[in-house]
C-alpha cells in the first residue's frame, strides 16, 4: 500500500477519504496493514485513553507520548497529530508547539480547531514553514465550555454562514483539509461543495469527501455507549471481558 502524500490527498476530493484516530503501538501496527488512508491522533485520547472528562486536560506531552507510538507502529500511513488545548492561543506559542509536536512525532500534518483570525494567521505561518495543517470546524470539543456543549452546529442561518465563511477562511489560510464535526448534513455538504480541499465529517452526514471516526468507538473498546452518529462494528469490550472470565474460570479449576 503506497502512502499517501499531501499532494495526493489535495487531489482526492470527490472521493471518499477513510480516516480513523489511533493512540497506541499495537493498533497502529494493525491498521498499518490496511488501505486506511489517514491516521489521526486526535486529543480524544484525553477521553479514550487516559479517562478524562474533557479533551481541555490533554497536554503536549501526552500528544507527544502517544503519536511517537502510533508513528512507530504506522510508518507507512499518513499521520496527523492533534494541537492540545492551550498550545496555540497565541501566534508564537502556536509556532512553537507546531513545531516541537511535528518535529518529535515525525507526523506528515497537525490539526487544530477553530477558524479565529489568530489561528488563521498560524495556519498560514504553519503552511509556509512546511507544517501542513489540517483545520477542524463545527464542533470544536476544546472550546466545549465556550459552546455550551456537545451539539449539531449550523442549524441557524448565522451559525451556517458562520461556518461557510470559516472553511474558506481556512482554505485560503493553507490549510489541505479541513474536519467538520457534529455539523448539520445539508450544511456539510454545501460547505463540501464551496470550498477546493477535501472535507472530513464526523456525525455531519455522508456527502463530505471523507469520514473520521475514533477507533474506540467504531469498535466499542470501552465501558462508554459511543455517540450516536457511530454505528460500533464490534463489542471489543465485552468480548474481551468474556474472554478474560473464561481464562478466570478455567485457571481456578
Ligand atoms: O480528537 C479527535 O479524535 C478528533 C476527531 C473527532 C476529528 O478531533
Amino acid at each position: 500500500m503506497k502512502k499517501l502524500t499531501l499532494r495526493d490527498i489535495k487531489t482526492t476530493k470527490g472521493k471518499k477519504l477513510q480516516v480513523l484516530t489511533c493512540y497506541d503501538f499495537q493498533t497502529a501496527s494493525m491498521l498499518n496493514q490496511t488501505d486506511l488512508d489517514m491516521i489521526l491522533v486526535g486529543d480524544s485520547l484525553g477521553n479514550v485513553m487516559l479517562g478524562y472528562e474533557t479533551t481541555i486536560e490533554v497536554t503536549l506531552n501526552e500528544m507527544e507520548i502517544f503519536s511517537k507510538a502510533v508513528r512507530r507502529g504506522a510508518p507507512n500511513k499518513f499521520l496527523i497529530v492533534d494541537m492540545p488545548f492551550g498550545s496555540y492561543s497565541t501566534i508564537p506559542q502556536g509556532i512553537a508547539s507546531a513545531t516541537k509536536l511535528f518535529q518529535s512525532t515525525r507526523a506528515e500534518a497537525i490539526k487544530l480547531e477553530g477558524a479565529y483570525p489568530h489561528e488563521l494567521k498560524l495556519i498560514e505561518r504553519l503552511t509556509q514553514t512546511g507544517v501542513p495543517v489540517m483545520g477542524h470546524i463545527g464542533l470544536t470539543p476544546q472550546s466545549v465550555h465556550q459552546l455550551g456543549g456537545y451539539y449539531i452546529h449550523g442549524r441557524t442561518e448565522s451559525s451556517a454562514e458562520k461556518l461557510i465563511r470559516e472553511a474558506r477562511a481556512l482554505e485560503n489560510a493553507g490549510a489541505f483539509a479541513i474536519v467538520l464535526e457534529m455539523v448539520e448534513e445539508k450544511l456539510a455538504s454545501e460547505i463540501t461543495r464551496s470550498v477546493s480541499i477535501p472535507t472530513i465529517g464526523i456525525g455531519s452526514g455522508n456527502k463530505t469527501d471523507g469520514q473520521v471516526l475514533v477507533i474506540n468507538d467504531l469498535l466499542k473498546l470501552g465501558p462508554n455507549t459511543p455517540p450516536k452518529f457511530c454505528t460500533p462494528i464490534a463489542n471489543l469490550f465485552e468480548t474481551k471481558k468474556e474472554l478474560i472470565e473464561k481464562y478466570l474460570q478455567e485457571q481456578r479449576k
